[in-house]
Formats: C-alpha cells, sequence, structure tokens
C-alpha cells in the first residue's frame, strides 16, 4: 500500500507537539514537510518547538517559517494553556538543525507541484500559511488533494462562545480556505472533545520512561491541570484527529456539509457556519464534518505511538 503524502502545517503547542509525534509513527503517512504558523505561541517559537519535536523523533523533518500574524486581525497566543514556550515549559536540548530558507506558503507548493494532485495537507493551527498559498498559487487548488484541519465547531466554541480558537485567530484565511474549492475534512470540537487521555492513561505512558515519554508528561502538565480545572475528563488532543482520520477514517463519523466562517460579526467572529441541522441548506457540500470518534481505539492508538518511540 502507498503511503499519503502529507504536508503538516502547525502551530506548535502541546496538541501540535502530539500530534506530530502519532503522525511519525503511522506507517499510513509519509510527512513530506512541516510548516509554521504563528498561533498558540509567536511563530519564532513555533519553529523551534517543530524542529525540537523533530530531533526527539531523530527525524530531522524539513521545517519552514510561516506567517508571523493573523491577515488582519491581532495576533492573540494561548500561553495560559500551553505555557510560555508552547510546549507546556518542557524543556527540549537546543534544535540540531535551522528551518529551510523558503516561506510556507512557498515550499507547501513546491511540495504540490511535485506531488502532482496527491499531497493532502494536515493543519493544525490558524490557516494564514494555508490560505496564503491558495491566494499566491491559483493551482494550488489543482495540486492539493484536500485539507484536513483541526478548527471550528458545528455549535459552540473554546475562545468566544462561537469560535474555535485556529478560526477565530485568522477567520479570513478560514474563509479562503472553505471558499477555495480544495475539500476541507473538518475536525471540529464535535470531535476533538472526544479524543482525550485521562490522567491514568498519561501515568501509564510515562512509566514507560523514555525520552518521548517523559516530555510527553512533563509538556502535558500545564494543560492537564486547566482541563482538570474546566471540569473534563481528560487532555483533549485536539490536533491527532485530522491525523489519524487521515490514516484510518474508519474510526470516526460525520458527513458532508456546506461550512463557511462568520468574519464580519464582532459577537459570532470566526464561527464555522454548518448547514448539518438546518433546513436551509448551503448550494454547495465543501467540508466533511467530522463528528464523532471511537475513543477507545484513539486512546489506544495514541498510547501506542507514545510509547513505541525507543531511545
Ligand atoms: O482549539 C484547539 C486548537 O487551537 C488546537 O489546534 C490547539 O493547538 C490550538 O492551536
Ligand atoms: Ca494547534
Amino acid at each position: 500500500m502507498s503511503k499519503i503524502p502529507v504536508w503538516f502545517d502547525a502551530d506548535t503547542g502541546v496538541d501540535d507537539a502530539t500530534a506530530l509525534l502519532l503522525a511519525n509513527t503511522l506507517d499510513e503517512l509519509e510527512i513530506v514537510g512541516i510548516s509554521c504558523v504563528a498561533g498558540n505561541v509567536p511563530v519564532d517559537q513555533v519553529t523551534k518547538n517543530t524542529l525540537q519535536i523533530c530531533d526527539l523523533m531523530n527525524k530531522q523533518y524539513p521545517v519552514y517559517k510561516g506567517a508571523e500574524k493573523p491577515w488582519f486581525k491581532e495576533y492573540h497566543d494561548a500561553c495560559f494553556f500551553h505555557g510560555k514556550n508552547g510546549i507546556g515549559d518542557a524543556i527540549l536540548p537546543e534544535p540540531t538543525y535551522e528551518p529551510g530558507e523558503a516561506k510556507a506558503w512557498d515550499a507547501l507548493h513546491e511540495a504540490a507541484l511535485r506531488y502532482e494532485g496527491k499531497l493532502e495537507v494536515i493543519a493544525v493551527g490558524p490557516l494564514t500559511n494555508i490560505a496564503t498559498a491558495i491566494v499566491k498559487y491559483p493551482d494550488l487548488k489543482k495540486l492539493v488533494k484536500r485539507v484536513l484541519i483541526m478548527g471550528g465547531s458545528a455549535s459552540g466554541g473554546n475562545t468566544t462562545p462561537a469560535a474555535e480558537f485556529n478560526i477565530y485567530e485568522d477567520p479570513h484565511a478560514a474563509q479562503t480556505l472553505f471558499m477555495s474549492g480544495i475539500p476541507v475534512v473538518m475536525c471540529g470540537l464535535e470531535v476533538t472533545m472526544k479524543a482525550y487521555l485521562t490522567m491514568e492513561q498519561i501515568d501509564e505512558v510515562h512509566a514507560h520512561h523514555t525520552s518521548v515519554t517523559d516530555f510527553y508528561y512533563a509538556c502535558t502538565r500545564r494543560s492537564h491541570t486547566v482541563s482538570k480545572s474546566l471540569g473534563l475528563p481528560g487532555l483533549c488532543i485536539h490536533d491527532a484527529c485530522p491525523v489519524l482520520f487521515a490514516a484510518h477514517p474508519e474510526l470516526f463519523k460525520g458527513e458532508e456539509a456546506g461550512v463557511f466562517v462568520e468574519t464580519q460579526s464582532e459577537l459570532t467572529l470566526g464561527k464555522t457556519v454548518t448547514d448539518l441541522y438546518s433546513d436551509f441548506q448551503f448550494p454547495e457540500k465543501n467540508t466533511f464534518v467530522v463528528t464523532d470518534i471511537d475513543r477507545d481505539k484513539f486512546a489506544k492508538i495514541m498510547m501506542d505511538a507514545l510509547m513505541s518511540y525507543r531511545d
């Protein structure tokens, strides 16, 4: 079975790092390149974190720096959740290599040309890099098979009552993706809030005591404490969902829908408006909205992936 070539775009924070650690272990996927976008933390920190995670995996994937801020909005970080350095203030050795010279959107386009329509993009941060590539390269929509995102929600938000962080941070970029004609798989909060590990499961992973499991334990202390204070049953690994969907869609449920992003209203800015449940239906079904996951299988795959790394 040939591997699926994937481009990973992230704002490497705790769950982005975990998603990358997962993607690297899935035989179905071939990570072609990684691009960094401002989100959880500023883009220079995102880039450093990403390089450090690649070193931790001992896989020096090509990494490219992208947008320092959203297209039109002010940049806001999520350090309260991800820690000042974005990886829960866990400490990793300095990166052993540098990011590529090219800008994220240029490197993404070059990879899309190379894979001649087979490239799948997994975007787990604000969509600024992806949308910039779409606008700069009109042929991109013919070269990218689909874009799988962690973002949005068919119901309420986590950053505002209406909007999820990745979409809210750059709603104009998100709307550009949804309007582009490129097929989108949206792993929104409906499914990602079900993709969690409990404290006991994190402790089980930690008991393995490898560099990866020790890092995972250290980087999740802060976000797990915040999650517990919110009454959540565990630590949601939001960004692992599009990664796992790309390799194992059979673990998920969802349906085709029309999805478009609110970019004008102050009250609902960044809301992913979906016609999943409405009488009014958008003229086109531009998105597969993922709504459910087999959590037990997710947890086993996630834990096995983290424990599969050897020192
Ligand atoms: O809303 C959760 C999303 O925002 C995740 O991708 C997290 O890493 C942050 O980027
Ligand atoms: Ca993210």
